[in-house]
């Protein structure tokens, strides 16, 4: 990741909205990869049963893009950079939140009805989870560091 990424990266958590094929049947989404959705699809997991006093996620990837949707009921998806924090609401079954890697999230307050839809870039691999959120702020601030003695030597050079 850039420098200039890392200092985006909440910019980059984006509401998305699907087009509700409707009728007098009732309506139809379609998300397909690298077109509703920045990347290809290669995990699909839902998650429901969830109380609302219950907080999943609390955790950055290193690879894993992801985008949410409730596909039924609510839910709120809290995102995290080190520095900022933002809060999306998924309230409607044509909307989703794209995640970029490296953001740290948590997904809370869910409807009793909540099925929350999780399409991600990525085979699932437990090992490109961050889990702890003080290993999260210090990855994030290694790189940083990182950046600044590149760019300092470069400059000297
Ligand atoms: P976990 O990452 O804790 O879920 P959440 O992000 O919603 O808090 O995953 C719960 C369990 O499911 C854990 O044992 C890992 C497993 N799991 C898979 O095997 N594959 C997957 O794609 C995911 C997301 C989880």
């Amino acid at each position: 990741m850039k420098r200039k990424e890392w200092r985006q990266l909440i910019e980059k958590c984006k509401m998305l909205s699907f087009v509700e094929n409707g009728d007098e049947r009732g309506h139809l989404v379609v998300v397909e990869g690298n077109r509703d959705i920045p990347f290809e699809i290669k995990r699909v997991f839902y998650i429901y049963g969830s109380d609302r006093d219950v907080i999943r996620g609390r955790h950055a990837n290193y690879h894993s893009e992801f985008v949410l949707i409730n596909v039924a009921g609510t839910s709120k998806v809290r995102v995290d950079d080190g520095r900022q924090q933002k809060v999306f609401d998924l309230d409607r079954p044509h909307i989703g939140i794209y995640l970029p890697r490296m953001v740290w999230k948590d997904m809370y307050e869910f409807s009793k009805d909540s099925v929350l839809l999780c399409l991600s870039s990525e085979h699932y691999d437990n090992a490109e989870y961050i889990r702890d959120y003080d290993e999260y702020i210090r990855v994030m601030e290694q790189y940083e560091d990182n950046m600044e003695k590149n760019q300092k030597s470069s400059q000297a050079d």
